[in-house]
């Protein structure tokens, strides 16, 4: 429910100021969302390690320009709508659902296991916004669309190396980012022993 006071005094031509308010809300969600993966894949680019070291570590840096790229998108989407858009830290880790991200210096496959559930996280969460602006909004529904192409293509590069001749992911039934992390490691070292 958005509050009297947090209303807008304009938003773009034929959507009602209730309308505006609640889109300008679930991009906000979105906003600390993608401000969140950004950082992330930042931390994994500088902390991943092993003999993959190179390419995991140059494969990040593309995914992190496009998704700065889409918070800036959202950001000024809100801003278009007549809200003021959040963009802060603190306000960020007050507002958001999940946990940071969990694992530190490890090497490459265990952090593609754990990008993996961010990415399972983030897109999610990301389709469930589409859906929620079909009707409400088609640009903002556009927007998140545009995103998804992005984002559902950069999680199957993550995925692809995580993935055996037969299709099987290795971080199948994990639910967490150190169990995703342990399993694809595990997987990894099996498949180099045979
Ligand atoms: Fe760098």
């Amino acid at each position: 429910m958005v509050r009297r006071t947090e209303l807008p005094k304009y938003t773009v031509p034929s959507l009602t100021i209730e309308d505006g308010a609640r889109i300008a809300a679930i991009l906000q969600q979105r906003l600390n969302a993608l401000n969140d993966l950004a950082l992330t894949l930042k931390h994994i680019h500088w902390n991943v390690t092993g003999p993959h070291f190179i390419a995991v570590h140059e494969m990040i840096d593309p995914q992190v320009d496009a998704v700065r790229a889409m918070v800036d998108a959202v950001a000024e989407r809100i801003a278009t709508l007549g809200v003021a858009p959040v963009g802060t830290p603190g306000a960020l880790v007050a507002d958001r659902s999940w946990d940071d991200y969990a694992i530190g210096r490890a090497g490459a496959i265990e952090h593609l296991g754990a990008l993996d559930e961010v990415y399972v996280g983030v897109i999610t969460d990301h389709r469930e916004a589409a859906a929620a602006t079909e009707d409400l909004d088609t640009v903002t529904n556009d927007l998140l669309v545009g995103h998804l192409h992005e984002l559902e293509l950069f999680h199957w590069f993550v995925r692809a190396h995580l993935e055996s001749a037969g299709g099987e992911l290795s971080t199948a039934g994990a639910d967490t980012e150190k169990e995703a992390a342990r399993s694809a490691g595990a997987a990894a070292k099996g498949a180099a022993a045979r």
